[in-house]
């Protein structure tokens, strides 16, 4: 039983040995000597192990001065006074922060459309929740989030496990040394404030949803387990399925084995002098993954005492000159995109209900392609996307004006875009790995950015890269020369005529000069309509106005030879406090085809006629 020592950076307290004995138990824990937290991991497939949920109501302290971390002289505290759970007779210090007399709120979901006087509430939220465990023997015990936006502290029983900085990848804490047999419990502070150096930035149009807003659990792993693992099909072999697994502490006499039962395909891998263990196996009779046959096999990794099982698609993904090649055949992605807003509740989307419900819309317009903009989607999104046959460009949250000259900003670039990859790596739906989204075209947003894809590409050479460019004109001319491109696989671009610029007429006396033979993708167009608002097809904010937007754009499209796919914006009406317009956006962005509440608009269905019939873009 360890007794917590009290150490508090500010006032330290006479506490008596009855706190500290219930502090052991778990009852409530002071400022205690924190066992040295460790920095938070990516597993990759972590939602493919059994897991303890976590999910459900957590108690909740709002907190805008951060008081439960700081001392009144800001200096932050080993643990804090937040860890008061219940206020003890005789308690001799503040017993302000009192979980169990604290409003619940539920996880996962953001806070924002929990309670109204949280709507706009952008600072940290402290969460606490019970939970009973039974350690095993030679077993390591990781504490999983989802996603928790934007910075995260996390405690279990009083003891400080790990922090950390972005808000949509999924992170785990070693918590083995902390939790014991019996009571246990977790205490999470989240703070949403935006940072001029943060990723994104202060500026965004969407909503600062904030919270725990994606499920948290513990998973269990042996001593030496993997972490992370890579499952390709092979672009020069065919049926040729090859990869590498990572086992974090690997003995020498680690056996790894991989295998698909369903093909009967099995081999032993060897390691290399990273501790990676290569495997490379000839797979007969394998069905490609496509939009049209989303086969998914069952894939055994197994080392030493450690087995993963995960569901794996297999196909290829490849440029040739401006074509994109899928399998080997060239294809046009007919797409759209689509924030992570719920459909009706509105708030963050986490649920299969919700994935599914967006990606039937999506699947019901005609798409074989989204683009899930502008952060890595939740895990349940892209096992949907998996199961549904839709090909996805994930993108990593660099959007619109970082401090591109920060060296401490590209790393968080970099470490989300470890944690976006390393957990999502082999998901067959994942085609496209985005960059950036409308960033200012000069040398250290270039240099930024080029730093961001060759790492990307080191982690992972089998997809495309890939980032959303502004374009200039001249004149009636569009121009594609971002000096960025060079850096990209497949350029994408947004352009808004008929709504930031022009009327929708503009877009057929618009020509158009790239200066890249690489495929093109239009990653944004459209307009806002509030859905049931009607008239003219030139008042705007009407369905009318949009459709016309939708028409006039796919004639414009289809005179660009090297388009090779399209996300137009966007799928579903999203928050955003950039759209105050009262009585049209109350706060919404209205360019979805679809409003929020699930109603389509007029150019949802001249979209869909324009997939269906084939109509816009060639593949080739
Ligand atoms: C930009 C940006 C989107 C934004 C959209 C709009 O291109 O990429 O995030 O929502 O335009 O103005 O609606």
């Amino acid at each position: 039983m360890k007794l917590l020592l009290a150490r508090n950076a500010g006032r330290t307290p006479f506490i008596p040995a009855v706190i500290l004995l219930a502090a052991a138990f778990g009852k409530i824990a002071v400022a205690g000597v924190s066992s040295a937290p460790s920095a938070p991991v990516v597993i990759t497939g972590a939602d493919r192990r059994p897991a303890l949920s976590l999910d459900g109501g957590w108690a909740s302290i709002v907190d805008p001065y951060f008081s439960g971390l700081f001392s009144f002289h800001h200096e932050e505290k080993a643990n804090g006074w937040f860890l008061n759970r219940k206020a003890q007779p005789g308690d001799t210090f503040p017993t302000e922060y009192d979980f169990s007399k604290a409003p619940t709120l539920k996880v996962p979901a953001d806070w924002n459309t929990q309670r109204e006087s949280l709507l706009y509430y952008e600072g940290p939220i402290w969460y606490e929740r019970d939970f009973t465990y039974q350690p095993k023997e030679h077993t390591r015990v990781f504490l999983h989030v989802g996603a928790a936006n934007y910075k995260s502290w996390f405690w279990v029983n009083g003891q400080k496990v790990c922090e950390h900085e972005g808000g949509f990848t999924s992170f785990n804490c070693d918590i083995t040394a902390t939790v014991h047999a019996g009571a246990n419990f977790a205490v999470a502070a989240v703070d949403n404030t935006r940072h001029e150096d943060g990723v994104p930035t202060l500026e965004t149009d969407w909503w600062n949803y904030g919270g725990l807003t994606r499920s948290v659990s513990l998973i269990e792993v042996p001593d030496s387990f993997i972490d992370q693992y890579d499952v390709h099909l092979s672009r020069t072999e065919d049926s040729v399925i090859e990869g590498w697994v990572h086992v974090a502490g690997a003995e020498n006499a680690t056996k790894v084995e991989f295998e698909i039962p369903e093909l009967k395909a099995k081999t032993a891998a060897s390691a290399d002098r990273n501790g990676r263990f290569l495997f490379h196996v000839k797979a007969e009779g394998l069905e490609r993954w496509s939009p049209d046959t989303p086969k998914l096999y069952r894939v055994v990794v197994t080392a030493g005492h450690d087995s993963v099982d995960d569901l794996i698609g297999f196909r290829t993904i490849e440029t040739r000159g401006t074509q994109i090649l899928l399998n080997g055949k060239p294809i046009f992605l007919r797409g759209i995109s689509i924030h992570a807003e719920a459909p009706y509740r509105t708030g963050r989307a986490n649920t299969d209900k919700d994935q599914e419900t967006l990606l039937g819309w999506a699947r019901e317009l005609g798409c074989n392609f989204v683009r899930l903009a502008h952060y890595p989607h939740d895990e349940t999104m892209l096992r949907a996307a998996d199961r549904m046959g839709l090909l996805v460009w994930s993108e990593n949250p660099v959007y619109w004006a970082l401090q591109f000259e920060n060296p401490k900003v590209l790393a968080k670039a970099q470490q989300q875009l470890d944690e976006e990859i390393g957990t999502s790596r082999n998901h067959a739906a994942i085609i496209l790995w985005s960059m950036a989204n409308e960033t200012p075209s000069n040398d250290a947003r270039t240099r930024f950015i080029e730093t961001l894809a060759a790492h990307a590409r080191k982690l992972d050479p089998t997809r495309l890269i890939t980032a959303a460019l502004l374009v200039r004109a001249e004149g009636r001319t569009k121009i594609i020369d971002d000096p960025l491109g060079k850096a990209l696989d497949v350029i994408g671009f947004n352009e808004y005529i008929g709504w930031y610029e022009q009327p929708p007429e503009g877009a057929d006396t618009t020509d158009w000069r790239i200066d890249y033979q690489k495929p093109l993708i239009v990653s944004e167009f459209g307009g806002d309509a509030k859905a049931g608002l009607h008239g003219a097809e030139t008042d705007r904010w009407t369905e009318e106005y949009q459709a016309s937007i939708f028409r006039h754009q796919i004639g414009m499209l289809n005179r660009i030879p090297q388009l090779r796919g399209m996300s137009p914006w966007l799928l579903m009406d999203f928050r955003s406090p950039n759209r105050p317009r009262v009585g049209i956006q109350d706060e919404f962005n209205r360019k979805g085809l679809i409003s929020d509440q699930g109603q389509k608009k007029q150019a949802f269905f001249v979209l869909q006629k324009a997939y269906r019939e084939n109509a816009v873009g060639k593949p080739e």
